[in-house]
């Protein structure tokens, strides 16, 4: 080695061939794309069930104008990680649970879905067959991004005759621009992201374009993120753009329950435990966002954002700031350190490439 980062030299735990990282800049990654170099792809047509797919040099897809995604957005996506820990190997972070939401998703959405085995399956290869573009340990992770779209081409509303499940992945850093500083939020109070009834439940594509607008216009005004309450009441806490949020008051962690309009972040549901065992008590439950005022810490989890402190919400003209140093730190360390393979993997959430 040269002993530039770029030509370190990592062993493949599958092919014991060392393979050089990709040429990119791993000190500054953000969440952006990047091409990378395969995408997985399998296809079925209605009433099939998925059965074979393969890897294909990354690259655009070819869609009918008339296809059941672009018209109707018949679509879903998923997001998970990948870390590169110290000694090589590659981990996956409850892999299983996205493709168990991907199947509560499709249902939802009357699409075919891959089963959670396939769906394993075929990350697990998606990845493997990217692992140059796999950051080093402590830079950062591969994102993987799982898409399942009827792919056939409709007109008449209907679902589409023919269905695409593809993975593509990319190295990802910090999700905002903050990094790892507090994120400012704004209460959105004229739109709403859900409603009850509707798909707010899952991952479906339509639901992330809905909050473009609000976000837009936060982000012209200097805040990072939009939180988005009931469309009911118009009192509840929901969850922001990209993430699900929880508060501290004292011992305890509320966030909101899920009832349909919520995503189930698995990131979410994985810092409910990791707090449980910590010693914190969790309330799951309606959180007004009156209780935003006298909350002693905020922050947001996700896969993308990992686990984000909130340093300061705004509501009706009104800024709320926050501590940031405390629990939201403590959580974002133990879950961290559990997905890169730094502590003891107790709770059975890591698969190990
Ligand atoms: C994720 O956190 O993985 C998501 O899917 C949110 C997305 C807006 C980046």
């Amino acid at each position: 080695s040269n002993g530039s980062g770029n030509t370190l030299r990592v062993a493949s735990p599958t092919s014991n061939v060392a393979t050089e990282l990709a040429d990119i800049d791993w000190d500054n990654l953000g969440f952006g794309f990047i091409a990378t170099d395969y995408m997985y792809i399998m296809k079925c047509s209605q009433g099939e069930n998925f059965s074979k797919g393969e890897l294909q040099r990354f690259g655009n897809i070819e869609l009918s104008p008339s296809s059941a995604i672009l018209n109707y957005g018949q679509g879903l996506f998923e997001g998970l990680k990948a870390y590169r820990k110290h000694d090589g190997n590659i981990l996956l972070f409850r892999p299983e649970e996205n493709g168990l939401r991907l199947q509560m998703g499709a249902e939802r959405m009357c699409m075919p879905s891959p089963t959670v085995e396939q769906f394993v399956e075929t990350v697990k290869v998606t990845v493997l067959a990217n692992e140059r573009w796999i950051p080093p340990p402590g830079k950062g992770s591969l994102y993987i991004r799982p898409l399942l779209m009827g792919s056939g081409a409709v007109l008449g509303l209907a679902p589409a005759p023919e269905y695409t499940f593809l993975i593509y992945v990319l190295p990802v850093g910090n999700y905002f621009k903050e990094g790892l500083a507090p994120i400012n939020l704004i209460v959105e109070t004229e739109m709403h992201r859900a409603t009850p009834g509707g798909t707010g439940g899952v991952k479906a594509i339509g639901n992330y374009a809905a909050v473009l607008k609000a976000q837009s216009a936060a982000k012209a005004k200097g805040f990072s993120d939009v939180l988005y309450l009931d469309s009911v009441h118009k009192r509840y806490l929901e969850e922001v753009s990209s993430c699900n949020v929880f508060l501290v008051k004292g011992n305890v962690i509320s966030t909101p329950a899920i009832k349909g309009t919520i995503l189930p972040g698995i990131t979410r549901k994985s810092i409910i435990d990791v707090a449980l065992s910590q010693g914190f008590q969790v309330e799951e439950r309606s959180v007004t966002v009156d209780e935003l005022l006298d909350a002693d810490e905020v922050f947001c989890t996700g896969t993308a954002v990992v686990v984000s402190p909130v340093g300061s919400i705004t509501y009706q003209g009104k800024r709320v700031s926050y501590g940031v140093d405390g629990v939201s730190q403590q959580l974002y360390s133990a879950l961290t350190s559990l997905q890169m393979g730094l502590t003891e993997d107790k709770m059975d959430w890591i698969v190990e490439l």
